[in-house]
């Protein structure tokens, strides 16, 4: 019946710009992939740095523009830090208007099948007035939880009430207006320039209200206070449709670095349950002393660990030169340490027993998918909300609340979680969830619900 659907509907091409940053790309890509289950010709518009490799998706149409970078930000965000990232943002949201524009009437809608919308990442507000002017509908990817987008239209009111910006003396006071949070946990980052954070955010909020729905890779029953507070403040209409990645769609990576197949290799030599996975995300960097910390926290657990350590994610060092001489062999193949993982494929592994991790979204809801429980180490804005969410919410983690991270710590929390009564409890947990989340997309489900209207919605854009 869908097919036969599908059949007398006029084909219709949708045109997605994401960011160009892991964290981003991925849940784009597998968005254009269901949607193109779904009978949806694809065009895909990036910037040329963190470009995808178009070979790894034939399917679809790509169009690479400028970015209009300045030199200096142009270190790939595999090896920068944090407070570049809010200039990034800001700059292109400048520099790429002219060029997405061209590119929008030059080539990808110049096409025999009509446009229908364009599906925009939400950090893209340029967007907004660029697709009004061409009269092209446009939705927004919003690829973090519903829960921290949540806190960003109150940032006004967190302003008035001096819990922003952030003041160190009040790490620990809870904000009442977002329980359980506290003021260590709101969505902010680390700049010498709050005020250009606060108006992103603010232009974030704004053209995501004048846009014509919001696409979540999350699922209702997960996040449904949430994403009803959204629906209620900006009046749109809202599709949960994840967890994205488990649609059983044939997925292609879209990794920047090299996926090292030996994490998979060394994990089939490892009992079931037993594996630490550790990996921080795309952006976030270490300090020298904390990097070594993890590893003598890791090292004196006693228990098998792989350890994904960016090149130029700790500063000052290329790789591993600041691990002791010869520490991986003194743990006679306990510890596997590689560049980039294939994280999904890490996770759905038997021997992984846990997930320590920054708590960015793709990486919890990937971890919820295999009921994998987290420690959580989150180091900036919707990863301070998560991390919080999974700990004293969903309860299928636990969070290092020390600021400073501290091997005796690190030791207790996997101790905790691994060998432990209430670990034991947090993993029955997050089986449950891992159940719930994949209930979702079957037929019937909420996220399975959302995605026909979603369809169904697109279609009535195009007329
Ligand atoms: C950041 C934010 O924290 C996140 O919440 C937001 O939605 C996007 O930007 P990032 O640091 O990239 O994200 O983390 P995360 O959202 O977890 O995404 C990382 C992606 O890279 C995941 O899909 C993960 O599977 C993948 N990954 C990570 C690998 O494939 N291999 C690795 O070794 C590490």
């Amino acid at each position: 019946m869908e097919q036969q659907q599908q059949k007398e509907r006029k084909r219709l091409r949708l045109v997605l710009f994401p960011l160009p940053a892991q964290g981003h790309i991925n849940p784009m890509l597998e968005l254009a992939t269901i949607l193109h289950s779904k009978g949806f010709s694809i065009t895909i518009i990036h910037i040329n740095f963190n470009s995808p490799n178009p070979s790894n998706h034939p399917h679809f149409t790509f169009h690479s523009i400028p970015h209009g970078l300045p030199d200096h930000m142009l270190k790939p965000t595999t090896g920068s830090g944090t407070k570049d990232v809010i200039s990034i943002i800001t700059h292109l949201n400048i520099t790429t208007v002219e060029p997405f524009r061209e590119c929008l009437t030059s080539n990808a809608l110049d096409d025999d099948e009509p446009v229908a919308c364009l599906i925009s990442d939400a950090m893209f507000h340029f967007t907004r007035a660029v697709a009004d002017s061409l009269k092209l509908p446009r939705l927004v990817l919003r690829t973090t939880s519903a829960t921290s987008f949540n806190v960003f239209p109150a940032f006004p009111l967190l302003l008035q009430k001096g819990y922003l910006p952030v003041q160190d003396s009040r790490l620990e006071e809870p904000v009442v207006e977002f329980p359980p949070l506290k003021v260590k946990d709101l969505p902010v980052i680390e700049t010498q320039y709050p005020e250009k954070f606060y108006e992103l955010i603010s232009r974030v909020v704004s053209e995501t209200k004048a846009s014509s729905g919001i696409i979540w890779n999350t699922f209702e029953e997960l996040e449904q206070s949430a994403l009803d507070s959204i629906a209620n403040q900006l009046s749109i209409p809202m599709f949960p449709i994840g967890p994205f990645h488990k649609y059983n769609l044939a997925y292609s990576s879209s990794s920047f670095l090299v996926e090292d197949q030996s994490s998979i290799s060394w994990l089939n030599t490892q009992p079931p349950n037993s594996v630490i996975y550790v990996s921080f995300g795309s952006v976030a960097v270490l300090s020298e002393t904390e990097f070594l910390e993890i590893a003598w926290g890791l090292a004196n657990s006693n228990l098998p660990f792989l350890w994904v350590v960016r090149p130029r994610s700790i500063h000052g060092s290329e790789w591993l030169e600041l691990l002791p001489n010869g520490f991986l062999e003194s743990l006679r193949g306990r510890g596997h340490i590689v560049k980039w993982a294939p994280q999904q494929q890490v996770l759905a592994h038997l021997a992984v027993g846990a997930f320590w991790t920054h708590s960015g979204w793709n990486s919890t809801m990937e971890s919820i998918c295999e009921g994998v429980p987290m420690i959580c180490k989150p180091s900036f804005i919707d990863q301070n909300v998560n991390s919080r969410y999974v700990s004293h919410v969903w309860k299928v983690g636990v969070k290092l609340e020390n600021g400073i991270l501290e091997r005796g710590d690190i030791e207790r929390m996997i101790t905790k979680l691994m060998r432990e009564k209430e670990g034991e409890e947090i993993r029955c947990r997050v089986s449950k969830l891992k159940d719930m989340a994949i209930s979702c997309l079957k037929h019937g489900g909420t996220s399975y619900k959302y995605l026909d209207s979603l369809v169904n919605h697109i279609h009535s854009l195009a007329h």
